[in-house]
């Protein structure tokens, strides 16, 4: 079945289709309708339209919506979980875990939409503001542009959405080309809801056709989460628009001498660096070991990676899937052979077989190495010996990305040390910096991008503060 794409909440077909393959053996994912030039016109001239009936709409509205969504997810997880697998090549389990996921972002954005009720202000502090009070609420910015990536089909989605329906600011989602199917079947299950016609529409566009959109003067918010070149283009492109960008990383992890549970850590580094084979911005990629501690977790980490199983995702005990493609497969193959032609030890992995690459340790890469400098997006690990605590903090701030580092630290003081000079968005101390709550701010500093997600920041990212001031009251 070709299914539809979604015109102000109305399920469309076109003249022309698509066909979305499996990753890991080429087998057909499924197949989508193409909009046209009229088809976008008419999905940004519907949110430009609805956009004041949308704020205006009660908060039990949005909010019922978006339970009505948590719930309908929850009931067709394993359908769903099933088509993100098929069309990104996610391993099953960790497919399950991002519809369980979803369902929790739509959650709190139902429940963020409750209590999102602004602040009073009292302004009587001078002589002038006598009997005053402002009422600051916060209202949409306008319609927004959600462009997302492939590695999360339905809980990166998410994160756009719900926060813009919490807000009520009318969303045009733009999916990633290599994975519409999931974000348009979320467009059946908003189908299902009360929200006005013209505040969601769901168009899987190639990226040449999204410049057009992304400078629409109709569509003042761009939240993009996505490759770094092209999110700074955004910017640079529309420097009047609000634009959100959650970028990508070359996660961390400095595990100190103080840290005991070896085993744990091992573990926690292992699994998360190959997860999703390595295609998330917060997966493991570097790893700076205390010299105290470094051989006894290098054995470690090796023994765990040679126990996680790598093959077809759809299976239920595979740790490993497919890359994406295979032209990103070739990528990251290319960037260890450099590394370990610039001095790097492989220490396990390296190989590749079509779009599946090996889970791949490196030893003493060079800090200039793409498998450290760049984000390597693949299931490649490197450890990296550090003679101090110092040493490891100044080595993480020296990159370009800053999103999310673990600390292995057992003492509180060297905790908060750390969370105050570490220069990234977050800092996760017990545990790789894979851990993500989605109801936590999550988002980078540098080149790892600007704004964050999570429903209560992006409906602060989405909206502005509108002062009413009140006069001649008895405070
Ligand atoms: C990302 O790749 O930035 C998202 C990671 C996550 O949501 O776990």
């Amino acid at each position: 079945m070709t299914v539809p794409f979604w015109v102000a909440g109305k399920p469309v077909t076109g003249k022309a289709t698509a066909v979305i393959r499996h990753s890991f053996d080429g087998s057909e994912a499924g197949a989508h309708h193409l909009p046209g030039p009229s088809d976008v016109d008419a999905a940004v001239q519907a949110a430009a339209d609805v956009a004041d009936e949308f704020a205006a709409l009660p908060a039990h509205v949005r909010a019922g919506a978006l339970d009505h969504v948590s719930r309908r997810l929850s009931e067709r997880s394993a359908e769903i979980a099933r088509l993100i697998t098929a069309e990104s090549g996610k391993p099953v389990k960790w497919s399950r875990g991002e519809v369980d996921r979803a369902v929790s972002t739509f959650r709190w954005a139902a429940e963020e939409a409750r209590r999102f009720s602004g602040e009073l202000q009292r302004l009587d502090t001078d002589p002038g503001g006598t009997g005053r009070l402002a009422l600051v609420r916060r209202v949409p910015r306008g319609p927004v542009l959600a462009i997302t990536p492939f590695n999360f089909p339905l809980n990166l989605v998410a994160h756009k959405v719900a926060p813009a329906i919490a807000v009520g600011a009318p969303i045009v989602l733009k999916p990633a080309p290599s994975t519409p199917l999931t974000a348009l079947l979320l467009g059946e299950i908003l189908a299902e809801t009360a929200l006005p016609a013209g505040s969601w529409s769901i168009l899987p566009l190639g990226n040449e056709e999204t410049a057009e959109l992304v400078a629409d003067p109709r569509l003042p918010v761009v939240s993009f989460t996505g490759s770094v070149p092209v999110g700074w283009a955004i910017r640079d492109r529309v420097p009047r628009k609000h634009v959100a960008l959650e970028l990508g990383g070359n996660g961390a992890v400095l595990v100190c001498p103080d840290w005991t549970d070896l085993d744990f850590a091992a573990q926690r580094i292992a699994t998360f660096a190959m997860y999703q084979a390595g295609q998330s911005c917060i997966s493991v990629q570097r790893v700076y070991l205390h010299t105290d501690v470094y051989d006894e977790v290098q054995e470690k980490v090796l023994a765990q990676v040679a126990a996680l199983r790598t093959g077809n995702p759809r299976e239920e005990e595979v740790d490993v899937g497919p890359l994406i493609n295979e032209r990103a497969a070739t990528r990251v193959e290319s960037w260890v052979s450099e590394a370990v032609s610039a001095g790097a030890t492989l220490l396990t992995g390296g190989g590749r077989t079509g779009s599946t690459v090996q889970p791949t340790v490196l030893a003493d890469a060079p800090e200039d190495a793409s498998v450290l400098a760049d984000e390597v997006f693949g299931p490649v690990v490197s450890l990296i010996r550090v003679s101090s605590v110092d040493d490891g903090v100044a080595r993480i701030n020296a990159s370009r990305f800053g999103l999310q580092t673990g600390v292995f630290t057992r003492d509180l003081r060297t905790a908060f040390d750390l969370s105050a000079r570490l220069k990234v968005g977050g800092v996760l101390v017990g545990d790789v910096p894979s851990f993500r709550a989605d109801q936590m701010p999550y988002g980078g500093v540098k080149d790892s991008g600007i704004g964050r997600e999570g429903p209560a920041a992006a409906m602060a990212d989405f909206t502005e503060e509108r002062v009413t001031v009140l006069t001649g009251l008895t405070l």
